[in-house]
């Protein structure tokens, strides 16, 4: 997973930092006037603080994440994956689970 942090005016946002239209290293692009990011690959951008596309070609918003600073160490709040559910191999086993 990577992350794209902006800091603007000292409030720093925490988007995906994959960008939604190709997969673009939005890490890499430019910040803009106010709470905006530009993707390095085709130049989208998006509002950071909604993840709301403001120029295409992207159309899908980047998803955003909580971010806080605590004694100087930004957190990111990231959210909770389900875990896959454990499969087993019906060569391998019987109906004992041995
Ligand atoms: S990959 Fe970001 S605008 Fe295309």
């Amino acid at each position: 997973m990577r992350l794209a942090l902006v800091n603007h005016d000292g409030v720093i946002c925490a988007v995906d930092g994959d960008c939604p239209h190709a997969g673009g290293p939005l890490g890499e692009g430019q910040p803009g006037s106010g709470c905006v990011l530009a993707c390095p690959w085709h130049e989208a951008v998006f509002d950071v603080t909604s993840g709301a596309p403001l120029r295409g070609p992207a159309r899908k918003p980047v998803r955003t994440y909580q971010v806080r600073v605590a004694d100087g160490v930004v957190q990111v709040a990231l959210p909770m994956e389900p875990t896959p559910a454990k499969r087993m191999d019906p060569t391998t086993h019987d109906r004992k689970g041995t």
